[in-house]
């Protein structure tokens, strides 16, 4: 394949990123004396370096591309769109594109969560979930209600609420003191479960919604406002729910009151087989918080789906509480409803919807659901054929996203230590699967993992592809421990 750099372009590129560009979570100097990887086109499931050299994106860029890359169709309408009405915000007011986009995605999304909030991001959604959930109970008599519960390990954002909210203590330490409120319940990691439910997954999932249960009576349910949970976690290397985990939390959430946010900013528009990862097992939300996919990334794009409940008090007034000698009663709504405090400029950018428009009409006209359905059976069978390595420990996830345990040892589910994993992940493994031409994440923020997430329009050539790139490069892995 040809390239339009050439030499003299690249080192000049190289020089400019090494002296202005910061890279997102990246150790930089690790660069002093090595190049920055370039990608500079993508077409379908591949992306090329400066090089012209092929990469099989297996992470979908970071979990976005679900379309894949190089769809003239999806370039154009943002082309026309840009011409046509570059900007405007939705404060006060509305374009066509933001209208025709909430309702498609109203349509799509399960029961009732009418009603889309637009922001650009999904660390700008999951925070604005936070803050509707907070000034929803303000507004309905119930300002004592602001804490969120989320899982450990999970990954939820980097902006000061949406860090509160995530599970991770290496990244949130240096800004630490993060805005009150954060509790942390059990994941849903099975492999590594608790011995008194280790043999029995569903008693494990009830263990761990009881776990939920157990968070809000010791924090108090007066006090607590939402919990955030992915359909299926990313971090730590994709744990899906145990069988009945989701009905029993939703249960719990009504009975306490708390709001049940889905956060789907990678789970969503395809991810799992569904547009929406609660489809898929079966559970309604209060909230929905999504980003990534929307779009595929051919234009940034998050926002939050709410239900008709939660957007009340926004319409129709203020409840107002009588208080009785044993309890609040007689809520009823008057004056003015409140308003939303809060907002971002370019939330619901009208190129960005538009973008969202067309990628929707390709999931559409290529069926990419049903693609998703059809082929990942032969997906998770591809990758369990790795197995048979005595490096991999388990491999897990549901629909286009996957999850692979790296052990020490397999028969005694041993992990690496830090050195190690430090050695294997960053001295080894990104690099060693990037030069064999594989786009993934070595991820060590939980036990060692690797995670997949491919194109949804991957079929059984790009699976044979990952599982023979990852055969040979944790092969040698193994032999360098
Ligand atoms: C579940 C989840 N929530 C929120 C975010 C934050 O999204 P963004 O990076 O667009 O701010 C991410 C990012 O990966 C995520 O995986």
């Amino acid at each position: 394949m040809s390239t339009p750099y050439g030499p003299d372009e690249i080192a000049a590129l190289q020089e400019k990123a090494k002296r202005h560009l910061w890279l997102h979570f990246t150790r930089m100097s690790s660069y002093a004396d090595a190049d920055i990887p370039l990608i500079v086109r993508g077409e379908g499931p591949y992306v090329y370096d400066q090089h012209g050299k092929r990469y099989l994106d297996g992470l979908a860029g970071l979990f976005v591309s679900q379309i894949g890359h190089g769809r003239t169709e999806v370039a154009e309408a943002a082309a026309r769109q840009a011409s046509e009405l570059a900007y405007f915000p939705l404060w006060s007011y509305a374009h066509p594109q933001a209208i025709e986009l909430a309702d498609r995605l109203a349509n799509l999304a399960p029961g009732d969560l009418n009603r889309v909030f637009f922001t650009s991001s999904g660390s700008e959604a999951v925070e604005s979930a936070w803050k509707l959930a907070k000034q929803y109970f303000r507004t309905t008599g119930e300002p004592a209600r602001y804490k969120v519960l989320s899982r450990s390990i999970a990954y939820h954002g980097t902006s000061m609420g949406a860090l509160a909210i995530t599970g991770l203590p290496g990244i949130k330490e240096p800004f630490e003191p993060l805005p009150p409120g954060g509790v942390r319940v059990p994941n849903t990691n099975f492999y590594r479960a608790p011995a008194f439910v280790a043999d029995d997954i569903t008693a494990f999932g009830g263990w761990a919604a009881d776990e939920i249960e157990r968070a809000i009576l010791r924090e108090g349910p007066e006090s607590v406002a939402a919990i955030f949970l992915e359909p299926c976690q990313n971090s730590g290397g994709c744990f899906p729910p145990p069988p009945g985990y989701f009905p029993r939390v939703r249960e719990i959430c009504d009975r306490y009151g708390v709001l049940l946010v889905s956060d789907e900013v990678i789970c969503a528009f395809g991810r799992l087989g569904y547009y929406f990862g609660a489809e898929r097992y079966h559970y309604q939300p209060d909230i929905i918080t999504f980003a990534k996919g929307v779009t595929s990334g051919y234009a940034p794009l998050g926002g939050m789906l709410v239900t008709d409940r939660l957007m009340e008090p926004f319409i129709r007034g203020q409840q107002s509480l009588v208080q009785s000698d044993t309890h609040l009663e007689e809520r009823h709504l008057e004056g003015p409803g409140a308003t939303f405090l809060h907002g971002v400029t370019f939330a619901g950018h009208p190129v960005s919807c538009a973008v969202a428009m067309a990628n929707l009409d390709v999931f559409e006209k290529e069926n990419l659901l049903a693609n998703v359905r059809s082929n990942e059976g032969a997906f998770r069978s591809t990758l369990e054929k790795l197995t048979d390595l005595p490096i991999v420990g388990e491999v897990r996830g549901d629909g286009y996203f996957y999850g692979i345990e790296l052990v020490k040892d397999k028969s005694t589910r041993l992990t690496f230590d830090d050195d190690e994993s430090e050695r294997l992940l960053r001295g080894f493994l990104s690099q060693a699967l990037f030069d064999a031409g594989l786009v993934c994440r070595a991820d060590d923020r939980g036990d060692p993992v690797i995670q997949l997430s491919p194109p949804l329009v991957c079929t059984q050539e790009h699976f044979d592809e990952m599982e023979q790139i990852l055969r040979s490069v944790l092969t040698e892995a193994w032999r360098r421990i």
